[in-house]
């Protein structure tokens, strides 16, 4: 048993190794005929990681099934950022509960953000002795071994590397969708933002050579694949720790000279967004005019609170040069409001901030306390009702401007990845190149399809066309 320990989670080792995956061959195809079911929480790295713990047990002879009251092993793959993301992983657990009183042999695991934290460990210990295996984010290879304990020693196995290890590179990959993929680039964060708790779970950042990442992109460029989205919890801060001149602007370049017709990449730290890397995404037609860019506040004093180490202003220059710079590009933002001791002053900058930016999109949450965080120390005078109207005035203003920037559309065409057919004969939905959904109609597309539509009406978080032929 490892348990996961806050201390060493907040250590930073900067000696780590690059590692080969290798299946143990004792365990290839030892569960042929047995099946699995995988319930994923949370964030893009997430959902990537369920895409190689899925091939893993692949490997291990496992068939993946979408009903969970049929599957043998049943995983659930969780996320800590916020206080309801805990909630639903607990809910699913009380469902399981119940299904494992209806078929004892049901096997039940959990991996992902919150096997990280101590206080979920020392809940699943005292109360869900249940729970045959768990695994933390550090430790995803290991699981055909622990697997194969929980099964055969029918005991708990609990297994959290309390930091990040080596880097493993060749884990097997189930992708979902056979024309955009996920590639990691960097693991962890090194930030600590004080609200945040990405930095315990996921641990320090480690870069993946420049070399592994162009080899992964170009054989999914050879595989017909037209999207990729470079994934890290700060992709801005890339190649930082094991290059001296190579960083995300580099990388963006290189990727950008695969040919893959789409790049993509999140989440931006706008402290590590440097001019050069604004300057590549100008020079690239592949590299997409949409950035992810979390503002937190508009208030120095409650950015300064939350240790963003920009202000207002640094992040209102930023957000200027890529709109001047990156033609058509469109900025989406995530805001948190009701931090401790916000004041109605404090959250009228992030509202002035907004009429500024006028973001394309809006990721919108109340300050949830997460374990172990410096900011959950703080004492907090706003009351939740406050919070609450505070979130709701916001996403009011908010919702006008993607509208707003909707409309501007109209009459325009656009360049969109065909993602599926929607119910409704020759009625289609794909992301344009500045990633807004939008639903057209037109003949004979097939998902992957790259295609110009023809901008007919515009709603909040939506667009509607027609196939410009
Ligand atoms: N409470 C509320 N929102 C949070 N986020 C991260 N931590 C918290 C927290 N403790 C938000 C941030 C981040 C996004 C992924 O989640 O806005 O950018
Ligand atoms: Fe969390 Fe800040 Fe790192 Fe983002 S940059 S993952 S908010 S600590």
């Amino acid at each position: 048993m490892q348990l996961p320990d806050y201390k060493e989670a907040r250590k930073r080792n900067k000696n780590y190794q690059r590692i080969e995956y290798v299946i143990d061959k004792k365990l290839k195809d030892k569960y042929q005929g047995k099946t699995y079911y995988i319930r994923t929480y949370g964030c893009q790295m997430n959902e990537h990681d369920t895409e190689n713990i899925k091939a893993i047990l692949e490997q291990l002879g496992l068939k993946e099934i979408d009903n969970m009251n049929k599957a043998d092993i049943v995983l659930l793959n969780t996320c800590s950022i916020r206080e309801n993301a805990h909630n639903k992983a607990f809910g699913m657990l009380g469902r399981l509960k119940h299904l494992k009183e209806e078929r004892k042999d049901l096997i039940v695991g959990l991996c992902g953000c919150m096997a990280q934290e101590t206080g979920v460990i020392e809940e699943i210990l005292k109360n869900y002795p249940w729970v045959n295996f768990v695994f933390g984010t550090h430790n995803m290879y290991n699981l055909p071994e622990i697997l194969d304990e929980a099964i055969t020693t029918k005991k708990q196995q609990i297994e959290v590397f309390s930091k990040e290890g080596d880097l493993i590179e060749d884990i097997p990959v189930k992708r979902e969708n056979k024309f955009k993929a996920y590639v990691n680039i960097i693991y962890g964060c090194d930030k600590f933002c004080t609200y945040c708790i990405v930095p315990f779970t996921r641990g320090g950042e480690r870069s993946r050579k420049k070399e592994d990442i162009l080899k992964e992109i170009e054989k999914l460029v050879q595989d017909g694949y037209k999207e990729v989205t470079l994934l890290g919890q700060n992709v801005n801060a890339y190649g930082k720790d094991i290059y001296d001149d190579y960083g995300l602007g580099e990388l963006l370049e290189d990727v950008a000279k695969t040919k893959i017709p789409r790049i993509r990449f999140m989440t931006s730290h706008p402290w590590d967004f440097t001019s050069k890397m604004v300057d590549v995404i100008a020079k690239y037609d592949n590299i997409m005019p949409a950035i992810h860019l979390p503002v937190q506040s508009g208030s120095d004093r409650i950015l300064k609170l939350m240790g963003r180490r920009y202000t207002k202003e640094k992040y209102l220059k930023l957000f200027k040069e890529i709109r001047e710079k990156v033609k058509g590009c469109t900025i989406s933002t995530d805001i948190i409001v009701g931090f401790p001791n916000e004041t109605e002053e404090d959250f009228e900058e992030t509202i002035d901030l907004v009429n500024i930016c006028k973001f394309d999109n809006a990721f919108t949450f109340i300050y949830s306390p997460r374990e172990n965080t410096p900011a959950a120390k703080l004492k907090d005078n706003v009351t939740i009702e406050e919070k609450e109207k505070r979130l709701y005035k916001l996403n009011e203003i908010v919702n006008g401007y993607f509208k707003e920037n909707n409309e501007k559309l109209v009459g325009e065409t656009v360049k969109v990845l065909t993602e599926g057919e929607s119910a409704k004969k020759d009625n289609y939905y794909g992301y344009t190149d500045t990633n807004k959904l939008i639903n057209f109609t037109g003949k004979k597309l097939q998902p992957g399809d790259l295609v110009n539509v023809k901008v007919t009406e515009a709603k909040t978080w939506s667009l509607d066309g027609v196939l410009d032929e």
